[in-house]
């Protein structure tokens, strides 16, 4: 279960501190979303929900870009490779696009790129392309001299998985391309399921048996990342190619001249694509796109917007995550109305009790809903943020009719209720105040800073409540922590029930307790000897760990994935980790200052480290532990690469070769931090014709000063 939101404060009015916090919790949360999504082909939350996520990440961003972590969502697309296939390093990043949801984002799109290229009119116009955004799953194919090499789905965008053989199957890509090829081509598009293909696919899955799938994208997922070759081969799956990344020439100076030259190698590409000369024919477009959504045989979630010229795509270069010279316009969710059948409460790792909506099913854009995310107990009242109402200030009752919004994943959400149909005898839901998985008092802590209560209610039951035991014994050996094959949700559950495994130490000794066993694991319900040698042989492959996995592993509060890999980073051992986390408790000492001082980590996680390891019980849960598991030390980590890396940069004057955004990019592509004034901190100024106070102020501070030219040379561009 992942932790929801905690009721979500205006990004106007939060103070550095709670936007420090929000960061790091918005970073995981994300990142665990980002995991299902591509891991897991198993979403929790809609496109939607996650679309808000990260867009509130971004706005918290620009707020406070002092804050931005190391590991920002911002700069990461998609999760890291699953196990299971070989990996396969882009040469090319497979980045992700930003999003527009109304007209005016995609006005300011445009306004946004010819201030960057300060494009004006004069210049002639300004070409971009619409095409359909395919909701698929992306794939980069590398061909040399003009034969399929391999193929590799995007992973974290840097790192993806290999299904070259999986990819041969696919009819819509050939395994040579005709014509005249340059000798490296890699071209990228979207596998997805048409609609037809998808209903006869779960008709013939649900006739021998099987699961279905939930939607064509997740059956295209599902199909492409599948171990034997021979079952992908027997799943419809098609390919559109839209993209490319390394190309040893480029055989043309457009988008829309490239996508036509991928079409004449033998690729599908979109008949729907079209090349616009204002904002006004792009929005035509969308609208003509979505209007047809419902007569295509594939799943679209909006349009991608790409400027048309591939010398300006280049001068627009890239910001973290996604090109600066395209966008993605999402098309509106899509809505329905049903009944609330139930809530249900949740408890989680941290003691949370999140709960969720029962829904009478209902068909939602092809998908059938029966949950929706309800957030905490202000949610269902109707209060929003600070208080403001949401859905009107409409509380939720059980028996009410409510609208529901799903934008193309599982989990929706309630975005009105109609009172009307509301039932006479329908009551206000009352949330319980003590935690249904143990009866201790579940309370809503004041946070003592801020005076505010928090919006979620917590069980105060710690060790004794199973809930949170088992959470956190799932977190443990989830994926991204201990990873251990064969101890999913469904053992855990049993064996904390038959108490064979409670704490995370005692996963380590099940073997030895199992041989001196007469209940062996081999001979219960649902084992067998091979199951049992295998669970074994996982967990002693496990004996041995990264630092930043065992840290992850703890469920410390506001410590995920991002946070632990800073802190490997930052201390390098566990020893030296475990010793500065002792030596923090002191306020005025040096350790608690430097845990402080990580890029990255605030005080809000500072004080969570401090008080989990300050915990007598903790310290003694990592003794056994340790007895057991023995991390290894990590590559301690200083910002290295490019000379600039790390440093800190000003530029200033009039620049005569790049506008200043691009040189702020350029620097940040090279690691380097741009500021916008001198001080003590800068390390290098460049400075163009016509500099004056900055100048000076580098002088007197003794900071070197360079040229636009020798900012080339140094950076090797
Ligand atoms: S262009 C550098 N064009 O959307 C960006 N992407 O949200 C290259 N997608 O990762 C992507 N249809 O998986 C592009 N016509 C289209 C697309 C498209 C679907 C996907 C793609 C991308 C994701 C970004």
């Amino acid at each position: 279960m992942i932790d929801t939101p905690v009721a979500q404060t205006d990004v106007d009015s939060l103070t550095e501190e709670e936007a420090r916090g929000e960061l790091k919790r918005l970073a995981a949360e994300i990142a665990e979303h980002d995991r299902r999504y591509h891991q897991e082909d198993d979403p929790v939350i809609s496109d939607a929900d996650y679309d808000a996520l990260r867009q509130r990440n971004a706005r918290i961003e620009a707020r406070f870009p002092a804050l931005v972590l190391g590991e920002s969502p911002s700069s990461q697309v998609g999760a890291a490779p699953a196990s299971g296939f070989g990996k396969i390093t882009h040469r090319v990043p497979m980045l992700s696009l930003d999003n527009a949801f109304s007209d005016d984002d995609v006005r300011e799109f445009v306004g946004r790129v010819r201030r960057f290229l300060k494009f004006d009119p004069l210049q002639g116009v300004l070409a971009v392309t619409a095409e359909p955004k395919i909701d698929g799953l992306s794939l980069s194919l590398r061909y040399e001299g003009g034969v399929l090499v391999y193929a590799a789905t995007r992973g974290d965008g840097t790192t993806g998985e290999n299904v070259t053989v999986n990819a041969r199957t696919i009819g819509d890509i050939p395994a040579r391309l005709s014509g005249d090829v340059p000798d490296v081509v890699e071209v990228r598009g979207e596998v997805y399921m048409a609609h037809k293909d998808f209903q006869a696919l779960n008709e013939r899955m649900e006739a021998n048996g099987g699961k279905v799938f939930a939607n064509p994208r997740n059956a295209a997922a599902g199909s492409l990342r599948q171990l034997k070759s021979e079952i992908t081969a027997s799943r419809p799956l098609r390919f559109f190619a839209y993209a490319w990344g390394e190309m040893s020439a480029l055989p043309e100076d457009t988008q829309f001249a490239m996508a036509e030259c991928l079409g004449r190698w033998g690729f599908q590409i979109n008949p729907l694509m079209k090349r616009c000369e204002s904002v006004e024919e792009l929005l035509a477009v969308y609208h003509r796109i979505e209007e047809s959504r419902a007569q295509l045989d594939y799943d679209i979630d909006g349009v991608v917007y790409k400027v048309d010229r591939l010398d300006l795509q280049e001068r627009l270069g890239f910001v973290s995550r996604s090109p600066r010279w395209a966008i993605a316009h999402k098309f509106p969710a899509e809505q329905a109305y049903t009944i609330l059948n139930d809530i249900e409460i949740q408890v989680g790792r941290t003691g949370a009790l999140t709960p969720v909506a029962k829904l009478e099913p209902i068909t939602v854009g092809g998908v059938v809903v029966s949950n929706a995310t309800l957030h905490n107990e202000d949610y269902i009242k109707g209060i929003g943020q600070d208080g403001e109402p949401l859905r009107e200030g409409k509380d939720l009752r059980v028996g009410d009719t409510v609208r529901i919004q799903r934008a193309g994943d599982v989990i929706p959400q309630i975005v009105d209720i109609d009172l009307e149909k509301r039932p006479a005898d329908a009551k206000p839901y009352e949330f319980p105040t003590v935690c249904p998985a143990c009866g201790s008092h579940a309370v809503r802590e004041e946070n003592e800073k801020t005076g505010r209560v928090d919006a979620i209610r917590r069980c105060t039951g710690g060790l004794i409540c199973p809930a949170q035991a088992t959470e956190k014994l799932k977190h443990f050996v989830s994926r991204n922590a201990f990873d251990i094959e064969g101890l999913g949700d469904k053992q855990v559950d049993a064996f904390y029930q038959e108490k064979l495994v409670t704490t995370p130490a005692e996963i380590f000794t099940l073997e030895e307790r199992d041989k001196q066993s007469l209940t062996k694991l081999r001979n219960r319900e649902g084992w067998g000897a091979v199951s049992a040698k295998n669970l074994f042989g996982a967990i002693n492959a496990r004996r041995s760990i990264d630092l930043n996995r065992f840290i992850f592993a703890l469920g410390i509060r506001h410590v995920g994935e991002g946070n632990a890999k800073l802190l490997a980073r930052a201390y390098g051992s566990w020893d030296a980790f475990y010793q500065a986390m002792q030596a923090a408790r002191d306020p005025n000492g040096e350790a608690w200052a430097e845990l402080n001082d990580i890029d990255g980590v605030g005080h809000i996680v500072a004080e969570a480290l401090v008080e989990f390891f300050a915990e007598a019980h903790n310290r003694e849960q990592l003794d056994k532990l340790l007895a057991q598991v023995s991390p290894k030390d990590a590559e301690k980590i200083e910002a290295s690469g490019s000379p600039v890396a790390g440093k800190t940069v000003v530029f200033t004057g009039s620049l005569e070769q790049m506008t200043r955004d691009e040189a702020k990019a350029m620097a940040e592509r090279f690691g380097a931090k741009v500021s916008g004034s001198v001080s003590k901190k800068t390390d290098l100024v460049v400075a163009g014709p016509g500099a004056g106070s900055k100048l000076k102020k580098a002088a007197e501070l003794e900071v070197d000063v360079i040229s636009e030219d020798d900012w080339f040379d140094l950076v090797g561009a």
